[in-house]
């Protein structure tokens, strides 16, 4: 027997009933976004892998372990996109939108690739929806509240409920500076009797050990008495602002001062969505403030005093539907009718008949098996179709067909001229 191939590992197939619940979503996500005021961009699936270096840090995770390098001679080095927001600034910095827009509102939805170590929950080829407000404008703590309230309702709208919200705030790009300036102080007589990694994070981004998953780390860590104090009164000021507009939006959420976000690009507000029955790989969704990326990426406006302003988020779409799963009931898919034929005399009229039901608007399927009656009608039920047309001898003869209610069980004869009217009232009842 020749070789048979398994899908590559770290990446998943979805099948056609994932599929019809991810489709689903995405449409009515495009609405709610729209209804926001975003509009899609689509950027290549890899970058130079210097856009990633500058904008995510050296020493973050995705870039240290997890950056899928393409292996090509061409100078620069090119890398496979571990997630879309770096990518989205290039764009917006390469089409100058700093100069025609004063707030550019954008949302993404792709395959990303991180060279992670595969678990639940954790692929090497992942899907994320994002959503970025970017902008000379794009500085007032109102946007971050919006953000939040739109990822909140976009992981509401895949039916998931039982999530929790943490946020937190880094504070300006002076705060963050302080704040990492008081947590080296507060680690520096334990840090000698942490692992080299954790040493390691202490010289290069001291944030990382806040959610280090070393043990001997993690006490230290958690032993901190973290609330707050790095924030100027500007930073303070700014973050209020965010937490009151979420409570005037009826928007529950926790305050969680060890929530600092493994990427570099964070300034202000952080923000985590999980869902608790995931195991360890709980965050179906995170974003916040990235003041400055535009300007870092080589970006902004020259002729204006002032950074750019930009917030975002992205969503895990595998690990919502994960979250689904455990959450509720997969909706069925549906179909509106399945014509079986009783003898194979019939199935050239079967076959019409299913062509003329689509061309109406009514979705309809057949089967190709030239089967009998009984598995035409299996694969009827297992298709979930609302009613069976069916066509035997006299049927046939008297061209019509017998259109049977699959809810109730009740059967009609139906002339073929009259199936497309009759069927478009019934399911238009129903929808
Ligand atoms: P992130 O936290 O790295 O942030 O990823 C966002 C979400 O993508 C995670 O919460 C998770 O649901 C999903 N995700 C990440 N890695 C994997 C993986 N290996 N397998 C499955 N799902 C995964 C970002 O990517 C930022 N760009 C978010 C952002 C946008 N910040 C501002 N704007």
């Amino acid at each position: 027997m020749n070789k048979s191939f398994s899908v590559p590992r770290g990446t998943k197939d979805i099948l056609s009933n994932e599929c019809g619940i991810w489709v689903e979503w995405e449409q009515k996500s495009r609405n709610l976004l729209s209804q926001y005021g975003y509009r899609e961009i689509r950027t290549p699936m890899y970058e130079e892998t210097g856009l990633f270096k500058r904008s995510l840090g050296q020493s973050s995770e995705v870039v240290n372990k997890q950056l899928l390098e393409l292996n090509t001679n061409k100078e620069e080095g090119l890398a496979l996109r571990p997630e879309g927001t770096a990518p989205l600034v290039r764009a917006y910095n390469e089409h100058g939108l700093v100069r025609t827009e004063s707030l550019s509102k954008l949302f993404y939805i792709g395959p990303m690739f991180r060279g992670e170590r595969p678990q639940k929950g954790r692929l090497r080829q992942f899907h994320q929806l994002g959503a970025e407000a970017i902008g000379l404008s794009g500085h007032n703590p109102l946007l971050d509240a919006e953000m939040i309230v739109l990822a909140v309702n976009l992981v509401k709208l895949f039916g998931i409920n039982n999530f929790k919200l943490k946020i937190n705030s880094l504070g300006t790009a002076e705060d963050k500076h302080n704040f990492a300036g008081w947590l080296r102080e507060q680690l520096k007589d334990n840090i000698g009797g942490l692992s080299e990694e954790c040493q390691q994070q202490y010289e290069q981004n001291v944030f990382r050990l806040l959610d280090s998953k070393d043990k001997a780390c993690r006490t230290v860590v958690d032993a901190l008495n973290i609330d707050g104090q790095h924030l100027s009164e500007n930073g303070r000021a700014y973050f209020d602002t965010v937490k009151q507009a979420l409570t005037d939006m009826n928007i529950e959420y926790e305050v969680s001062a060890q929530l600092v976000r493994g990427l570099d690009y964070y300034t202000h507000t952080v923000f985590e969505i999980s869902f608790s029955g995931l195991g360890a790989q709980d965050a179906i969704g995170a974003g916040g403030r990235y003041n400055g990326l535009v300007e870092q990426l080589g970006g902004g406006d020259k002729r204006v005093d002032g950074e750019v302003g930009a917030v975002g988020f992205a969503l895990g779409i595998e690990r919502m539907l994960l979250a689904a799963e455990v959450d509720k009931n997969y909706p069925e898919h549906t179909i509106d009718t399945f014509v079986i034929f009783q003898d194979v005399a019939y199935e050239r009229k079967a076959f019409e008949i299913c062509q003329t039901l689509r061309h109406n608007g009514i979705s309809s399927d057949m089967d190709f098996g030239q089967r009998g009656f009984k598995p035409q009608m299996k694969q009827a039920n297992k298709l979930n179709a609302q009613y069976v047309l069916i066509l035997g001898e006299n049927e046939f003869n008297q061209q019509s067909v017998a259109v049977k209610n699959m809810a109730t069980g009740d059967q009609e004869l139906v002339q073929w001229k009259n199936v497309v009217e009759l069927l478009s009232q019934k399911i238009q009842e129903t929808r």
